[in-house]
């Protein structure tokens, strides 16, 4: 395996050699000003001079590719950094299985691969638009520096997509590239492309939900996106993969902080009853279930990310060699889904049911049905928790037909447990489920700046360990 270095000599640090590639270096080093521009309207606003520890890549040797060190967001080194490039790579699923992996664009699935870019190249500055407004909010500086830090690799995620679409699409790539930085999260006339990118993330547990259940989304697609026939995007995918896991990270352990200090605040006050709300948020602290509605949330919009559960789109990505399952490698069929079935979850004459379905229609099924699992884990730590300090209570994973705008569900309306409601049984009920204008003025009252060093807003307990192994009185974002 050949580990390269990044090269940092440049505008654009890189590890594609991209001083020896004029074309491409000149296209990036035009489409770089516009980046700049666009982070400073749409980056984390009132930051851009603080310095903040951030970790910056300086190879993609998985085993310590990161730096830490201050910088001011706008001089983060965003650049252009693939995983190592495998001998001999075969394509391993769909039509061309056995192939040699394509390092150029085959011709006939050109328009293809482009969507595929395109529509991942477009979730990554939405989410930095979308969480803009939240530094001024951060329960701590430990908190702010990891929002800065998922901000500014989605930043990169963008210049990722952005660097295929340069170098492999031409003059509609170069469009493409500009179209990315054209979008707003949440503009009428211009949204991004895909509904839960469009959503306002207005308070840190809507940050916290965000990365844990939307970024695990991006997860998701980016594994099947790394099992890609098309190297180069194989290869992109692979490293982002390595910067994302931090972002669910940031998202898990923010969930579980926040549930630490609301359960040991209740034992503290004696409180046993979770659902006796108004004691319990008169103690500074989020309620248990705030958190499941925020839960609730936060989950039925990703799931409609994974788009419907019947798709043509899929079956021709994967078919093509363009678009893997989960996890590709290990399972054991075929690899190419010719024929075999997939048990797909449909509204069958108004009931919610199993129905075998041809297994390559049955792709986004499959990937979201292994998001839900990996979704799980975490909830089960958070679980552990809440029984750990000893309050009844759990949080559960909604019904995949609860409030879904997208796909077999979209018409119907259906409560947490997959029991379908009328239009006045959900109207009636909405509140149980979903947060409510009460939930979220509570909320935001607690979002009150904490900036001082080593010290945490009363509704989130501290993290177990700092970042790169720094003591908890550092001073994570020095603002300026
Ligand atoms: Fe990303
Ligand atoms: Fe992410």
């Amino acid at each position: 395996m050949n580990i390269a270095r990044v090269d940092y000599d440049g505008l654009i640090p890189n590890n594609v050699a991209l001083g020896q590639d004029v074309r491409v270096k000149r296209a990036l080093e035009k489409w770089h000003p516009g980046y700049i521009n666009w982070w400073h309207d749409m980056g984390p606003e009132g930051f851009q001079e603080s310095l903040v520890y951030l970790r910056t890549a300086v190879s993609v040797d998985p085993k310590g590719w990161a730096k830490f060190d201050y910088v001011r967001m706008p001089e983060y080194r965003w650049g252009v950094l693939l995983a190592p490039q495998l001998e001999g790579r075969k394509i391993s699923f769909g039509t061309h299985k056995g192939e040699n992996a394509w390092q150029e664009v085959p011709g006939e699935y050109r328009a293809m691969l482009r969507r595929l870019v395109v529509i991942q190249g477009d979730t990554e500055p939405a989410s930095v638009e979308q969480q803009r407004h939240l530094g001024k909010t951060a329960p701590s500086l430990y908190d702010m520096r990891n929002l800065f830090q998922v901000n500014v690799e989605e930043g990169r995620h963008l210049w990722a997509m952005v660097y295929l679409l340069q170098k492999y699409f031409g003059t509609d790539g170069r469009e493409e590239a500009e179209a990315l930085l054209q979008r707003r999260s949440g503009d009428p006339d211009t949204p991004r492309m895909l509904g839960a990118f469009n959503e306002k993330t207005p308070d840190w547990l809507s940050f916290f939900m965000f990365t844990y259940f939307t970024d695990r989304d991006g997860k998701m697609q980016l594994e099947a996106l790394a099992q890609s026939g098309f190297d180069p995007l194989s290869r992109t995918c692979r490293f982002m993969l390595t910067e994302e896991a931090h972002h669910m990270f940031v998202g898990e352990t923010g969930v579980t902080r926040i549930i630490q200090r609301t359960c040991e605040a209740m034992k503290q006050a004696g409180i046993d009853d979770p659902y006796d709300i108004a004691k319990v948020r008169k103690l500074g602290v989020i309620d248990l279930p705030t958190i499941q509605r925020k839960a609730n949330f936060h989950f039925s919009l990703t799931l409609d990310l994974f788009g419907s559960e019947i798709s043509t789109n899929a079956a021709n990505a994967f078919h093509a060699g363009l678009k893997g399952r989960f996890r590709e490698e290990r399972l054991k069929d075929d690899h190419q889904l010719e024929s075999g079935t997939y048990p797909v979850l449909r509204l069958i004459d108004g009931q919610i049911k199993n129905e075998d379905a041809p297994a390559l229609s049955a792709l986004n099924m499959r990937l979201r049905d292994d998001y839900v699992v990996d979704c799980n884990v975490g909830v089960g730590r958070w679980n552990k928790v809440i029984s750990e300090i000893g309050i009844p209570f759990e949080i559960k994973l909604p019904h995949v037909a609860f409030h879904r705008h997208i796909g077999e569900f979209s018409n119907i309306h259906a409560d947490v447990n997959g029991n379908v409601l009328s239009e006045e049984q959900w109207k009636k009920r909405r509140g149980e489920f979903l947060p409510s204008d009460d939930d979220r003025s509570f909320i935001e009252s607690l979002m009150q700046p904490n900036f001082e060093v080593g010290k945490f807003a009363g509704w989130i307990a501290p993290p177990k360990v700092g970042i790169d192994n720094k003591p908890g009185d550092f001073e994570y974002v020095k603002i300026a």
